[in-house]
């Protein structure tokens, strides 16, 4: 596996690849890769010829009380673990390489009618700073596709709006969320949890199931549920910070004969917040 720290150095690389007709897969991360990280490597590995893995924690992304500093790096085992992917490109660009006029001069993607809710709300600019980032990235590679976690089931529909609305020729696969045995959703955020934490924090995905069973059932109390939802995570110690059902396309609240749902939760636990989510047809 190489390493490429330049956007020019990568391109050369690229052309090479294109060049003997390969197609090409970028898997962007911010790395402290986990097992949900390696499932991602894996389907783009099955279905595409040369894998790029960009590995860049970016500032722009994290609010100012956010855990921009803290956030774990692992890049030795990081490598370790592309390399027996057989990850055939880590991109690994400093800072100054990807906004080298400046984070305050940098043109922003702003992709509206998604973005206003959930994470939006609670991480003002996140969204802006992802739809940044993966534009930017788009741009660098090219690829033929991107692959990303449906943990982060508002920011795939962001990134799939965008890759829309731009005309972009890229397909954008969304992998199904790893867990850990209790249910909890791998993430690398899970390493500020103490083991009581993690146990606390399984009730998120616990309670989700039970929300879309009840629903499945055919329950369309969907303010009750909520409500009911999120008393049994203050019960379970787990600040909600929202827990949501919604159209599973628009991420707009429901009507009773809406068939593609899905529902949205974060949660505070410990100085962690948490997301995961469910997605059902009914
Ligand atoms: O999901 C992530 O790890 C990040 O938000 C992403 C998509 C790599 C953009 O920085």
């Amino acid at each position: 596996m190489q390493t490429q720290k330049k956007i020019k150095d990568l391109r050369q690389i690229l052309r090479t690849a294109r060049s003997q007709g390969k197609s090409i897969a970028l898997v962007p991360t911010m790395g402290n890769l986990h097992e949900g990280h390696l499932q991602l490597i894996r389907q783009a590995r099955d279905r595409y010829d040369f894998i790029v893995c960009s590995i860049f924690v970016n500032p722009l992304q994290f609010g100012e009380n956010e855990d921009l500093a803290t956030y774990p790096r692992t890049l030795e085992a990081d490598r370790e673990s592309l390399r027996s992917e057989d990850c055939d490109c880590l991109f690994l660009p400093s800072v100054k390489e990807i906004y080298g006029d400046g984070l305050e001069l940098q043109t922003m993607i702003n992709v509206p009618g998604l973005t206003e809710n959930f994470c939006g709300t609670s991480r003002p600019g996140h969204f802006e700073g992802v739809a940044t980032i993966v534009t930017k990235l788009f741009n660098i590679v090219q690829p033929d596709a991107a692959f990303f976690g449906l943990k982060d089931y508002q920011q795939f529909l962001v990134i799939r709006k965008l890759t829309h609305d731009l005309a972009l020729d890229i397909a954008i696969h969304g992998i199904e969320t790893h867990r850990e045995e209790s249910g909890l959703a791998m993430s690398s955020r899970n390493n500020y949890l103490s083991e009581q934490h993690k146990e606390q924090a399984a009730n998120l995905y616990r309670c989700l199931r039970s929300c879309a069973e009840q629903i499945q059932q055919g329950n369309t109390q969907f303010q009750q549920l909520e409500n009911a939802a999120k008393k049994e995570l203050k019960q379970a110690s787990l600040e909600p910070d929202y827990f949501q059902i919604c159209n599973a396309d628009t991420l707009q609240p429901p009507s009773t004969d809406t068939r593609q749902l899905a529902i949205l939760g974060a949660v505070f636990v410990g100085k962690s917040r948490l997301i995961d989510n469910i997605r059902f047809q009914r």
